[in-house]
This record gives structure tokens, C-alpha cells and sequence, in this order.
């Protein structure tokens, strides 16, 4: 805590250890660090952040007994289970210490925020007399889905039948029972439940911060902040407001920036499934003949776990696919993806929906093609088409044929033009959010004090 005496309150940051969740957590850190406070990360042993992108920050690994965890899709229930499991003694002996150590050092530890999904971090921070404050690194209106998930279970409508697929769930729109973020047959087992209950349950947290803005969202967020006695703290998008330091686990490969200079304005199509999604080894050949086909430069991120069937991608890739599309198209494994959306060549975003991805995307006014793959990226895919209309959904199987059209729609057609014309609109609100008298502005104006009226 030596570090921390020159300002007079930390705040403890508890992140999950996946690219999508450690990511807005350490920007909420830069940004309540540019407000005064120390801050504090206490994290996995598994994944650690890199402590050298924020010399600011101290850092402190939570022993986990990780050897084994993976991030893959099929294993996100047993990581997050494992975590909450294994952290929670390092955690509350690290939180002990922390406040033995201010008594001396004259800092205190005025709040533990966390990751939804680590709500053993609630239970702790309750045990130690700590105020605790949820993140939510989804929509807000993913808090709704999920409340009305028990609503429909209340009602014997899950699991549902394939005759229902797409018919839309009533106080849900746009999202329709193919939307709902667990497959139709799925067996809703009491896991499963316990899981949709930390989307909901916000323990004896004594508040929510959501990185959206009231101006994505309103009607969601006041329909919540009614169903909760705590206060909500839109303050988002966090990364317009965080320094620009990387927190990706991956190496951002730079040299597409150099290419992405050489490509005429709005031309390129970016291409990128987040972090954990997988794709089979047939949409793998089919999007690379369609993004071939298409005529259109892009630049696409193939991860190297990009293939669910633990294959390597290069075989798929070379050759005759590398012949036809020559300088007009460039693959790399990780990109520097804010960057990529804000240059200026690029014209058009290929996206799983990510929350992350979708709000980046937004901020630098690139319409989308949507293909979610799982979780809340079929709501985020919704409100993307249905909502803003500023983006493309591709659903069902997907052959070259209709990949190649639905590039050409968004970035040549009429249609694309319109949905670049209605983001840039999107993104002039949010900048106006982010000013003086704005609702994030204000919003996290509103989370300083509230931190700071703690007492000591
Ligand atoms: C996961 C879930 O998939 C998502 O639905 C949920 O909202 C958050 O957790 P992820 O797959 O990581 O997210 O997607 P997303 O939320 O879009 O986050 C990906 C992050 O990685 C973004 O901040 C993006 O900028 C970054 N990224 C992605 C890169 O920096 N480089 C890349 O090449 C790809």
C-alpha cells in the first residue's frame, strides 16, 4: 500500500480473466484513477492482466490451484466455477491484509469492485464490512433478458420446442425465442441456473456500473433502475474515456495499421470473432471464399483456437484462397482492434457482437455484419439490425454465395451507405454523452461521490 499514500482512497478491482471482462475492468481502473483513486487489482494466478501497461495500478495474483483451466467455450462454466471456488480464501486473506495495512499507510480501501460472474466476491467483501459494486461488462438490457428467462421458467415455456424458434418473446423485443442465449434443447440444469442467477441477483451489492450510455439504452435502463433499490451507473463507453494502454492477453500485430494506410477510405471490411468464439471447418472455407468472391479488401483476424475442432487454421488458408486474393485481403492473428476501427480505411465491420466489439464499433461509426455465435451476442446482434438499424444479420448456415452478397450490401449498396450515415449519428450521441452535461459524464461525476461518501 506504499504506493497508495499519496492518494487517500483505493478502490479494489476484482477482474474475470477473460479478454472481454479483464478489458473493461482495467479501463474502469484508468478511469476512476484519473478520479483520484488508488487502484487496486486483485487477480487470478490463471490469465494475469500485464502489470507493465499500467505502472499506476498495483497488482496483486490470487492464488487459484489453476493448472488445467481453459477459456475455450465449452469450458467457461467449470473456469468461472473453478474461480469462484478457488479465489475466495486468497481474496479475503489479501483484503485483510490490505485493511491492516491502511490503518498504517493512512489509505483506505473504500470499495471492491467485481465481475458479475465472481460473486464469491460479494460474500467476501460483505464478511470484511467492504461496500461491493457489480460491473456488468453486457448490454444492460442483458439484465432484463435474464429476469425474464425466470419469468419464462416460472411459466413452463423453457425448454422450448424448435416450433417456437421464431416467435418473438413477448417484453423482449426485438429478440425472438431463437435469441435467447442457451440452444433449445439445452437442459436447463440447476448450474446453469445458479448462473443465470448472478445475471440477475446482485447480492448485497450496493451498486451496478454498466459500461453502456443512456443514449444505447434507455429504455432498459430505466425499466431496471425500477426494479432495483440500488443506484445504476451507465458510465460507458469506457474506452473513450480510459488512456488508450493495451489490455489484450494476445500480441497485437501492428502491421496491418501499415497496410490498413495503403487502402482507399471506408474500402476495408474488418473481420473478427472476438476472443472465445470457434467457427467449424466448413464456415471457416465458406467465409474465406465469400471474403475472396467479394471483391472487397479485408483485413481478418483468424485466431489460432479460431477452428472448434482444435485444428490448425493455416492448411485452410493457403495456396489457391492466398492466389485469388493477393494484396487485397490480409490475415493476421490478433489485431490492434480499436485502432483498426478508428482508421480510416476501414469501411465496414464483420463481427460476433460482442459487447466490447460492438460498443468499438459504434464509437467510430462502422456499420456491421452480424453473425453471433452465442451468449449476448444474439441480443447485441438485435439491437445492431432491429433497433438502430445500423447493421446486417447473417443467420442460419452460411455459404459463399450469401456471404459475398451480404459484402457487397454493406459496403457498397445504398443500404450500407444509409446504415454508415445512421452510425455516425450513433456515434456523435455518444460523444455528447462523454461531454460536460452528458448522461456518462454526469453518471460518473454521480460513482465519484458515491465512492468517496463511504465511510471510513
Ligand atoms: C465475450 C463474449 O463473447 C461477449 O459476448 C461478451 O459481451 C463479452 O465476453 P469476446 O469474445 O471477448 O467477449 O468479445 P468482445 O466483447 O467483443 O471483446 C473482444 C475484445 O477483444 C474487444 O475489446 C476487442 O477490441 C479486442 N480484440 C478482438 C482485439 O483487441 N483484437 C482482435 O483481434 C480481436
Amino acid at each position: 500500500m506504499a504506493e497508495c499514500r499519496a492518494r487517500k482512497r483505493a478502490v479494489l478491482l476484482v477482474p474475470m480473466p477473460l479478454q472481454g471482462h479483464m478489458t473493461p475492468m482495467l479501463q474502469l481502473g484508468s478511469i476512476l484513477y484519473s478520479k483520484g483513486f488508488s487502484i487496486v487489482v486483485a487477480h487470478s494466478e490463471f490469465r494475469p492482466p500485464n502489470p507493465l501497461n499500467h505502472p499506476e495500478f498495483i497488482f496483486h495474483p490470487l492464488s487459484d490451484d489453476s493448472s488445467g483451466y481453459k477459456t475455450s467455450l465449452v469450458n467457461l462454466m467449470d473456469l468461472i466455477s473453478a474461480i469462484n471456488s478457488n479465489c475466495r480464501a486468497p481474496l479475503q486473506e489479501y483484503l485483510g491484509q490490505l485493511m491492516k495495512d491502511q490503518k498504517l499507510e493512512g489509505c483506505q480501501v473504500a470499495c471492491v469492485i467485481y465481475d458479475s460472474v465472481l460473486f464469491f466476491v460479494d460474500s467476501v467483501a460483505t464478511q470484511m464490512k467492504i461496500p461491493g459494486i457489480v460491473l456488468r461488462t453486457n448490454m444492460a438490457s442483458y439484465m432484463l433478458l435474464y429476469r425474464c428467462i425466470f419469468q419464462l421458467q416460472a411459466q413452463n415455456l423453457l425448454p422450448f420446442p424448435e416450433s417456437r424458434l421464431q416467435e418473438p418473446v413477448s417484453e423482449l423485443y426485438p429478440l425472438r425465442f431463437k435469441d435467447l442465449p442457451f440452444s433449445i434443447n439445452a437442459e436447463i440444469s440447476e448450474e446453469l441456473m445458479d448462473f443465470f442467477d448472478s445475471m440477475v441477483n446482485i447480492r448485497s451489492s450496493v451498486a451496478v456500473i454498466f459500461n453502456t450510455t443512456d443514449c444505447l439504452e434507455h429504455s432498459s435502463l430505466s425499466l431496471l433502475q425500477k426494479q432495483y433499490q440500488v443506484p445504476f451507473f451507465p458510465i460507458g463507453p469506457f474506452h473513450k474515456m480510459a488512456p488508450a494502454a493495451s489490455t489484450s492477453f494476445l500480441e497485437e500485430d501492428q502491421t496491418c495499421i501499415a497496410w490498413l494506410e495503403k487502402q482507399a477510405p471506408n474500402s476495408v471490411l474488418y473481420v473478427s470473432l472476438g476472443s472465445i468464439a470457434s467457427i467449424n471447418e466448413q464456415e471457416l472455407t465458406e467465409t474465406a471464399w465469400g471474403l475472396a468472391n467479394s471483391g472487397i479488401p479485408f483485413l481478418w483476424v483468424v485466431r489460432c483456437d479460431s477452428l472448434n475442432e482444435a485444428q490448425s487454421v493455416d492448411h485452410f488458408l493457403d495456396g489457391h484462397f492466398k492466389d485469388s486474393v493477393g494484396e487485397r485481403g490480409l490475415i493476421v492473428k490478433w489485431a490492434p482492434q480499436k485502432k483498426v476501427l478508428a482508421h480510416r480505411a476501414v469501411g465496414g465491420f464483420w463481427s460476433h457482437c460482442g459487447w466490447n466489439s460492438t460498443i468499438e464499433s459504434i464509437c467510430e461509426g462502422v456499420p456491421m455484419i452480424c453473425r453471433p455465435l452465442f451468449g449476448d451476442q444474439r441480443l447485441n446482434a438485435r439491437y445492431l439490425t432491429c433497433v438502430w438499424k445500423v447493421g446486417l444479420e447473417m443467420e442460419n448456415v452460411l455459404d459463399r454465395g450469401s456471404i459475398e452478397k451480404a459484402i457487397r450490401r454493406l459496403m457498397i449498396d445504398t443500404e450500407g451507405k444509409e446504415m454508415r450515415q445512421d452510425m455516425l449519428l450513433m456515434k456523435d450521441k455518444i460523444e455528447a454523452s462523454l461531454q460536460k452535461g452528458g448522461s456518462s459524464y454526469e453518471s460518473l461525476n454521480d460513482l465519484t461521490q458515491f465512492i468517496n461518501s463511504f465511510s471510513t
